[in-house]
């Protein structure tokens, strides 16, 4: 069985653990700093099991000793956005978290393979990698799945078809600029525009874009987690039974798409290695620019770190 430990017992990380259980095939470790709330939130998901029929190996704690030899971290510690904040405006608090974190996690487990979630994405993710040392295999950014799965619910949504039938693609940065891109999205292969006026279509890449903030408009306390529980727990399935599946996922560029020292959502071969593989698709002009604009956001956002990201 993979340990799998999560970092972070709020809505996501619990979240994330739900989903674990009924993936099954992890030993789960939660872990907050707030006394009693991982211990409080696997004991209730522990009593489920019996319920609902699924088998839990789990324990809540504060202590990162129980993180130990884990083959996966999640890491979703940090302030989730309020109404009319971006992501990026949660750079400073959340970047001492996570280096603090990720310092912690990878002492007691060297080996492990960090599934980063914490806002803003690419930058927590450009920030863990720094600050873990791991090799850029192992340290993938959580939201192109979320994105693009967003994306297939507002297409099904405007088509009527299955989403079981509809293929999307969301690259860049998991931000206001996120590129959703409609050529390399199909309903059972054939292009969106068959089915889709351009209208519709612009309608659904600005609300895929926006999908984040509309949901935290109707919380009003915090954003989703749901569909970013069930993202992250699809990537760390595709690790724990080396998949071979491409996921778009946030990682560390050595040139890849013209970009460098940068953590960037792209197309990525998941398996019991973390990312085996980056795959380079062909963009035409508009779509170059998009990435672009997108990786401005980051460096503009990366330029809050405060303090070398090295540590
Ligand atoms: C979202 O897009 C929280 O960033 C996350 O909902």
């Amino acid at each position: 069985m993979s340990k799998v430990s999560i970092i972070g017992a709020g809505f996501v990380g619990s979240t994330v653990a739900h989903w674990a259980m009924i993936s099954g095939g992890c030993q789960i470790v939660l872990l907050d700093v707030v006394d009693g709330l991982a211990k409080g939130k696997v004991l209730d998901l522990i009593q489920s099991g019996p319920i609902a029929g699924h088998a839990i190996d789990a324990i809540g704690t504060t202590d990162y000793a129980d993180t130990a030899d884990s083959e996966i971290v999640i890491v979703t510690a940090g302030v989730a956005r309020k109404p009319g904040m971006t992501r990026e405006d949660l750079v400073s608090i959340n970047a001492g978290i996570v280096r603090d974190v990720v310092q912690r996690v990878v002492e007691k487990s060297p080996n492990a393979i960090l599934i980063m979630m914490t806002n803003p994405l690419d930058t927590m993710t450009y920030l863990a990698h720094q600050v873990s040392g791991l090799p850029r295999e192992r340290v993938i950014g959580q939201a192109g799945v979320l994105d693009g799965g967003r994306m297939k619910t507002f297409i099904a949504m405007e088509t009527g078809i299955s989403p079981e039938n509809i293929h999307t693609t969301v690259l860049g940065g998991h931000g206001d600029e996120m590129v959703p891109l409609v050529r390399y999205s199909t309903i059972a292969g054939m292009p969106l525009t068959y089915f889709l006026s351009q209208e519709q279509i612009d309608h659904i890449v600005a609300r895929t874009r926006d999908g984040g903030a509309e949901i935290v408009r109707y919380l009003k306390t915090g954003s989703a987690y749901y569909a970013p529980g069930a993202s992250a727990c699809k990537m760390a399935q595709a690790i724990i039974r080396n998949q071979h599946h491409i996921y778009p996922a946030s990682v560390y560029l050595q040139g890849e798409y013209g970009l460098n020292d940068i953590c960037f959502g792209v197309p990525v071969v998941l398996g019991k290695n973390g990312i085996e593989r980056i795959i380079e698709i062909d963009l035409d002009e508009e779509e170059k620019t998009m990435m672009r604009k997108s990786a401005d956001l980051i460096r503009s956002t990366m330029a809050h770190l405060g303090q070398p990201a090295h540590s």
